[in-house]
């Protein structure tokens, strides 16, 4: 295991199985879970050049099941009591995993399911074009801090103003040419994490990603005010996300630098 983090920044890397470290961190600690799994496709998921990549290929779904119930328990564990979670999935697996959620964290703790609305790849002659994720957002609790984002009304009458935003999350995935493109495959927009982390993960809070790759997740929590902790078993993914981290440099420092100036 290699962490990369240090008291000076508010961002921790462990390159690892989390199924391994999940254990050694303390209990009812974390404020938001945001996990982005493999999603069970059955392929080795490729990015930009040879070495970036994961492997997503399993004997069976019930060995897929069986992975994300283990993991899905150490991480329930670790969330405090007015923590949360919010896991990132498909079509593949998303009615398993809720099933799973709905034993793990009890159904009375489901929040909401949202559809992450991307618009990006091919249409099919045959069926509806999927065009969307699912993430399935459970509380650990009774207790729960949400903080309701607000985006552009559409109606003509409220046009011109914010609206609170409902389940469906319209942001555009990262297309070839984005200056945020890593080359890490599947790398998810900073702007819907921002969105997720902003609406879920209290300021100055914790917030975990067990599967981070590229470090979506924990750029999006630094900029925001949040701690953030990250994991990923590939040293590539670590490699990237702790480049991410560095370029961010010291937020809070520079924010008292503007305030100063
Ligand atoms: C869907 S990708 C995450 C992409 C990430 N959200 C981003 O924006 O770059 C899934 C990640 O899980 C990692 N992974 C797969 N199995 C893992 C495990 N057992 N423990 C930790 N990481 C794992 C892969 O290396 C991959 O980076």
């Amino acid at each position: 295991m290699i962490d990369t983090g240090d008291n000076e920044v508010p961002w921790r890397l462990l390159e690892a199985d989390c199924g391994e470290v999940l254990d050694d961190l303390p209990a009812g600690t974390v404020d938001l879970v945001y996990a982005d799994p493999p999603f069970a496709t059955n392929q080795v998921q490729k990015g930009r050049s040879e070495g970036l990549a994961y492997d997503d290929r399993w004997p069976d779904l019930d060995s897929y099941l069986g992975f994300m119930a283990g993991r899905l328990e150490q991480l329930h564990r670790v969330l405090a009591p007015d923590g949360a979670i919010l896991l990132h999935v498909d079509w593949r697996t998303s009615h398993h995993l809720r099933l799973l959620l709905d034993e793990i964290f009890g159904a009375g703790r489901f929040v909401n399911h949202l559809i992450w609305q991307y618009g990006l790849g091919g249409s099919s002659p045959s069926r509806f074009a999927r065009k969307h994720d699912d993430i399935l957002y459970y509380a650990r609790g009774d207790e729960r801090w949400f903080e309701p984002p607000l985006v552009p009304a559409t109606s003509r009458r409220m046009a011109g103003m914010m609206k609170k935003a409902t389940d469906v999350i319209a942001i555009p995935a990262i297309n070839n040419m984005a200056t945020e493109r890593t080359g890490w495959p599947t790398q998810k927009p900073v702007a819907l994490l921002e969105f997720l982390v902003g609406a879920c993960a209290k300021p100055g809070g914790t917030v975990l990603d067990p599967f981070c790759g590229s470090g979506t997740t924990l750029v999006a929590a630094v900029r925001l005010g949040r701690r953030a902790i990250g994991i990923d078993r590939h040293p590539e993914a670590i490699r990237i996300a702790e480049q991410r981290l560095k370029e961010l440099g010291d937020p809070i420092a520079a924010a008292d630098r503007r305030a100063e100036g």
